[in-house]
């Protein structure tokens, strides 16, 4: 059963350089217990498509297409009722976790808060245990000290933790994680890793988690998503994606990623940067980085995500090799 299911997604918005096409018919779903990994460069348009899930964007954007939360269409709904979905079914980390704190309230207070409002304890002691379970879960030392503390009290490291803390709290059905982990050592993020997945086995959590690292994508997801240009340009089971990738994109962001076994190997870049997403390319969005480009319909037309072999899991969108599939 699929816990949240996104079709044709599109944000826009408009910029003083013109009509930013953000992202361009985003189309996946996320199973109970699944996780989907959204992998691409900055700028592909990640954070926004997720952020436009929850209503977060700024009042000026024009989000289209749909995005199912079980049974609730998440596009066009009232800001109340994405509130309830907000705090109650779906949890989400953010990028920048000061933004989601607020600076004169205790950690306690707002981990807490959730709690209440959604009844999901009976009464403010219940309220302050949980809370205090819920930081050591994620690895905080002295959680009970940090219930009275205040964010800015706090290390980064820290204060991403209770981040995660609050979006786990209510046990959500869904859990959107936007590089959660990014700034943890490896161990805390180890840590933050098996705690999420003892969610998804115990409550079935779906979840979608952007990240810039390759590895966690390979320990943790089950089905990978490669973002360039607002658009889907590759998905698959993280073993489809990584062992063959289809798309060129794919294949120069895997490139990126230091082989264990030559770590001494240096990273290899894409030639280019992303184009702005005021100003894509006209046909494939890709192509004027692609190292495989071939005639004329690269620059013109712009290629359909279809399958890559006969699994029904794996599709890209390319023009490259796809006479052989
Ligand atoms: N409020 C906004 N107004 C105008 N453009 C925006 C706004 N928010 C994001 N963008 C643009 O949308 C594009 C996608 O941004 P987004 O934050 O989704 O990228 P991302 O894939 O999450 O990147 P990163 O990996 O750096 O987090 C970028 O070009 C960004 O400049
Ligand atoms: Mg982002």
């Amino acid at each position: 059963m699929s816990v949240l299911e996104v079709r044709d997604l599109r944000v826009e918005l408009d910029t003083p350089r013109g009509t930013a096409h953000i992202v361009n018919g985003l189309d996946y779903t996320v199973d109970a217990g699944e996780t989907v990994a959204i992998v691409g460069e900055s700028g592909s348009g990640k954070s926004v498509s997720v952020m436009a899930l929850l209503g977060l964007l700024p009042g000026h954007a024009r989000v289209g297409g749909s995005a199912r939360f079980e049974d609730r269409e998440l596009v066009g709904a009232s800001e109340s009722e994405l509130r309830t979905v907000r705090g109650n079914g779906i949890g989400m980390v953010f990028q920048d976790p000061m933004t989601s704190l607020n600076p004169v309230l205790t950690i306690g207070r707002q981990v807490s808060e959730g709690l209440l409002a959604h009844r999901l304890v009976p009464s403010k002691k219940a309220a302050r245990e949980r809370a205090a379970d819920l930081l050591a879960d994620v690895g905080l030392p002295d959680p009970r000290g940090v219930l009275d503390r205040y964010p800015h009290q706090l290390s980064g490291g820290m204060r991403q933790r209770v981040v995660i803390a609050i979006a786990l709290a209510g046990n959500p059905r869904l859990l959107i994680a936007d590089e959660a982990t990014t700034a943890l050592d490896v161990t805390v993020q180890a840590q933050i890793l098996d705690l999420v997945a003892r969610l998804q086995d115990e409550h079935g959590t779906g979840v979608v988690w952007i990240t810039h690292d390759l590895g966690v994508v390979a320990g943790t997801a089950d089905r990978v998503l490669v973002m360039y240009g607002g658009r889907c340009v590759e998905d698959g089971t993280v073993q489809e994606v990584f062992d063959a990738p289809a798309h060129p994109y794919t294949r120069g962001l895997l490139g990126s990623l230091p082989s264990l076994e030559s770590p001494t190997e240096d990273l290899v870049a894409i030639p280019g940067t992303p184009p702005p997403p005021t100003d894509l390319p006209p046909g494939c969005v890709f192509h004027p980085r692609c190292p495989v480009r071939g005639d004329a319909r690269c620059a013109t037309e712009q290629p359909p995500l279809v399958p890559v072999g006969s699994s029904g899991t794996h599709r890209a969108a390319t023009f490259y090799g796809l006479e052989e599939r």
